[in-house]
């Protein structure tokens, strides 16, 4: 029997209202501490082309870390095994903005889903594009099928303006050889493609590429082969949520990635992606109600790749 999404999706909308007073709003970044926290969306695209969605879906919120995922998989399309060359693969067990382990491991980030391993994947892309913070925001309005996806200036100049920890962890890979560009250069850029604001249903649009085993649905761009997009899934999986990686895949048990303005892109290979927002954060820096309505979805549906 076809699933009801859009029964299942108000329903969860209904379920979760009661903790979105109950995250705690990303304020490191001060824009981002201005947003109203008692927000929700919830959107599905399913590779077939129909959309679902309920509460502020089409609100648009800072993607954040979200980006992340589009700048590796841009620099995968175009690099190959390379990257891997500068970043690992392994989950970090640590918070996404963390240096312990750089210096450990002589300015190799763990994986490409912590700032580390972003601002990396940042440098890459640099040294291919004329500016890679463009070059990001220009992919993310081709996969999204969305042209008017933009930065927030606001954001960006707050976030740039804070990040001190981003500046250290640039400032020591730089010094162990991991970074090419200048720190000045690849931080801002950085710091601007976080920045990019997109809703829902833009989002989950925008990784149907990623559940279509890397060609995008609609009309058969081949962004990745199959096994390229089997194993940015499986990124996603391990170290998508960062130390809460485990515990997610306990949960909801998806491939998926968060970030700090409460959005995440989760996949369902073959099927559908699902974005989710909702500003208030868990102590890991997850969205709070995004991740109870990515688990209850998984459970209501029957639907993980487990
Ligand atoms: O670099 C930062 O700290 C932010 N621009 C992004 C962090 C983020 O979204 C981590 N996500 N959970």
């Amino acid at each position: 029997m076809a699933i009801n999404y859009q029964l299942i999706l108000d329903s969860i909308y209904e379920e979760v209202k009661p903790l979105l007073a109950k995250g705690r709003i990303a304020n490191y970044i001060p824009e981002l501490a201005k947003v109203e926290p008692r927000q929700f969306g919830i959107a599905v695209y399913c590779l077939d082309g129909r959309t679902y969605a309920a509460g502020d879906a089409e609100v648009r919120f800072s993607a954040q870390s979200v980006t992340k995922l589009f700048g590796l998989a841009l620099a995968f399309s175009r690099e190959g095994d390379a990257i891997w060359k500068r970043v690992g693969r392994e989950p970090s067990g640590n918070p996404f903005n963390s240096l312990y382990q750089l210096e450990l491991a002589k300015g190799i980030p763990r994986n490409p889903f912590i700032n580390a391993g972003a601002l990396v994947i940042h440098d890459i892309l640099a040294q291919r594009f004329v500016q890679a913070d463009i070059a990001i925001l220009q992919f993310m309005r081709t996969v999204a099928r969305e042209a008017s996806l933009d930065f927030d200036p606001a954001v960006w100049h707050s976030e740039e303006q804070t990040a001190h920890r981003n500046y250290a962890i640039a400032h020591l890979m730089k010094d162990f050889g991991n970074l090419h560009g200048r720190v000045e250069d690849i931080v801002r850029g950085y710091c601007r493609q976080c920045s990019i604001a997109i809703n829902c249903v833009e989002l989950a649009r925008a990784g149907a590429f990623l559940a279509n085993h890397g060609t995008v649905p609609w009309d058969f761009t081949r962004i990745l082969d199959p096994s390229s997009s089997k194993r940015l899934n499986a990124a996603m999986l391990t170290c998508g949520t960062y130390d809460a990686a485990g515990d997610f895949a306990y949960r909801v048990g998806l491939p998926a990635k968060s970030g700090v303005g409460g959005g995440i892109i989760a996949l369902v290979p073959g099927e559908l992606a699902i974005a989710v927002w909702s500003p208030g954060l868990d102590e890991n820096g997850n969205s709070l109600a995004g991740t109870m309505a990515l688990e209850r979805f998984t459970t209501l549906t029957a639907r993980s790749i487990f």
